[in-house]
């Protein structure tokens, strides 16, 4: 039976990426398949799944030495089953001398000895596919850390077949101190190796050299990277850096204005899918909606899915100054993807909150709204907070969770996120919110029973481990971490957000958002209130007779009037989830 679903599903997938194309026609003599609930496609989970990010090392420490470890991990996959988690994305765990949390990869291939053996990580695999859990990774190879033997061999061989694998100028280029990603912090995008004699660039820190993409066996071993990971189960890979992947970049290139090599996400999509047809690449790539087109691919051959940056900070500068206009408008803009596609919504993730996309006066109220000191702002763009701290009122987070699971796209939340933890402004950039997970009002917050943590746990104010904790939570009903299992668990009952085509309904109200999903003849409006204010609306949605609204969340029902009116009471930051019914 299995078989035969999937084989329908690979049929309709092919039949969607056919209706999407220009220059194909349709075939007149042969009918087309009846069409399939799609929610029976497996290849496309990832239109409906709640992904937790994760840093392994500061998760769980299951032996003691301060760090966390893939045991640990292991041991807490029945609390991310309880939250309704479906897939984990591991952020990157080989081995590193850690300069970038391990975005400075020292070998493709290995476990990160801190973090467990191989073994370790297999059982993990193991353990939470027993449990359903799928588990994606990060692949980092726009560049690698200085210290991987290929470039130590790179910079002192000038005849090492490893040279042409980093991108080199004799002279210092004439844009060396352009596009850097860390301004402020980063000085330069090209910096001389006295070993090599010779300038090498580097998007991102001195300590991560790029690769040089151009070079066909540079891309050949990324898809060998690809192939040993796929082989040991991961379900996709969170592409690290996509626009710099992708970039041409020569010793006279401008790194402000890169020329981008589209094919090679196509030929990544088609590589994955080949050794494993329902992989998914996930890409990180914070680019305008007018770029993001080729990003998704043709018809689908693209990315399955990338990490919706600008709707994440309109929807900052929305709960910064309770205006939903802009929100609007971004949500529309990125409304046109391939239907095979999906965005990852999210709310916080392992960087600062990117409002580069903003105008200067849009990300000055956000600043002044959620990071007014300049300790919580980074790289001229962004803030370094924790979603709780942030926002504060306890309305706002739950207004904003609910925003995470109602948005078009698939919900990513980040580890402690859950319990509303806070963040550490006196550790340096991104580690403000990076600091261990805090399970119980033990000894480094249950994180590990060592002497000295592999950061500090946050200890003191208001966001400390002996008052905001797993465990705690747990035995309060009305606690955030419920109310997200809960949020989580009625999501999917709600399968037309991710598979639906959905649409804003004018509210009149410019604090309200309310989006209407329509799947399958099931329909869902989804309304929030962005104001401290109450507000009534009047709502307009099918002039049906007999339609009514069942509200999911209040368990509660109120009918549409013939003409297809209805009013919304909503509180102080409030929100609803209808269902749309007979
Ligand atoms: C993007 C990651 O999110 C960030 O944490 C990292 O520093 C850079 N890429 C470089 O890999």
């Amino acid at each position: 039976m299995k078989k035969i679903i999937l084989f329908l599903g690979i049929c309709l997938l092919a039949s969607c990426r056919q209706t999407t194309s220009e220059t194909e026609k349709p075939e007149t003599t042969v009918a087309p398949p009846a069409p399939l609930p799609t929610d029976f496609i497996e290849e496309l989970w990832y239109k409906n799944s709640l992904v937790y990010s994760v840093d392994v090392e500061v998760f769980k420490d299951s032996d003691k030495d301060g760090v966390g470890d893939f045991r640990g991990m292991s041991q807490q996959l029945d609390y991310l089953k309880k939250l309704g988690v479906e897939t984990i994305w591991l952020a990157p765990f080989q081995p590193t001398p850690n300069l970038d949390d391990g975005y400075d990869t020292s070998d493709f291939y290995g476990i990160d000895p801190r973090l467990g053996t191989p073994q370790d990580f297999t059982d993990f695999m193991n353990q939470a596919s027993q449990r359903g859990i799928r588990v994606m990774m990060d692949l980092v190879t726009n560049h690698t850390s200085d210290q991987h033997p290929w470039f130590q061999q790179a910079r002192r061989q000038k005849d090492s077949p490893y040279r042409s694998w980093y991108v080199w100028s004799k002279e210092r280029p004439e844009k060396w101190n352009t596009g850097m990603v860390f301004p402020g912090v980063q000085k330069s995008v090209w910096s001389y190796d006295s070993l090599a004699g010779e300038y090498y660039y580097h998007r991102f820190y001195e300590s991560q050299p790029d690769l040089n993409m151009q070079n066909p066996a540079v891309q050949r071993e990324m898809r060998k990277v690809i192939r040993y990971w796929l082989d040991k189960g991961v379900a996709g890979f969170r592409v690290d850096a996509v626009p710099f992947l992708i970039e041409v970049a020569t010793p006279d290139f401008d790194p402000d204005k890169p020329q981008h090599q589209f094919d090679m996400i196509t030929q990544l999509h088609q590589y994955v899918q080949w050794h494993k047809r329902d992989a998914i690449l996930l890409g990180e790539a914070n680019v305008d909606p007018k770029e993001q087109e080729p990003y998704f691919g043709k018809e689908g051959q693209g990315m399955q899915t990338m990490f919706n940056f600008f709707a994440n900070q309109h929807l900052f500068y929305a709960l910064a100054t309770t205006e939903v206009s802009t929100l609007k408008k971004a949500l529309n803009e990125t409304k046109s993807i391939p239907p095979t596609a999906q965005w990852a919504t999210f709310l916080r993730n392992h960087d600062e909150i990117d409002l580069g996309r903003l105008s200067d006066e849009e990300r000055g109220k956000v600043y002044a709204k959620f990071g007014p000191d300049s300790s919580m702002q980074l790289y001229d763009r962004g803030i370094r907070r924790r979603l709780a701290p942030m926002l504060g009122d306890p309305r706002l987070i739950k207004l904003a969770y609910s925003l995470l699971f109602s948005l078009p796209g698939m919900p990513v939340i980040r580890y402690g996120e859950e319990i509303g933890m806070g963040d550490d402004l006196s550790l340096e950039e991104r580690l403000s919110v990076r600091t261990p997970m805090q399970w119980s009002n033990k000894i480094h917050g249950g994180f590990s029973e060592a002497a000295k943590a592999v950061r500090p746990v946050i200890s003191a104010g208001p966001y400390r481990y002996s008052t905001v904790n797993v465990a705690a939570q747990q035995a309060d009903s009305a606690s955030l971490l419920n109310h997200i299992t809960r949020l989580s668990s009625l999501r999917k009952q709600c399968p037309e957000v991710g598979w639906g085509k959905w649409e804003i309904i004018d509210t009149k109200s410019p604090h309200v958002l309310a989006i209407r999903y329509n799947w399958q003849g099931r329909s869902l409006v989804m309304i929030h209130n962005f104001s401290p204010q109450p507000q009534q609306n009047q709502l307009h949605t099918d002039p049906k007779a007999g339609l009514k609204l069942v509200d999911l969340l209040a368990k509660s029902e109120k009918q549409i009037g013939a003409d297809g009116n209805f009013s919304v009471d909503l509180p102080a930051y409030g929100f609803k989830w209808y269902r749309v019914k007979k």
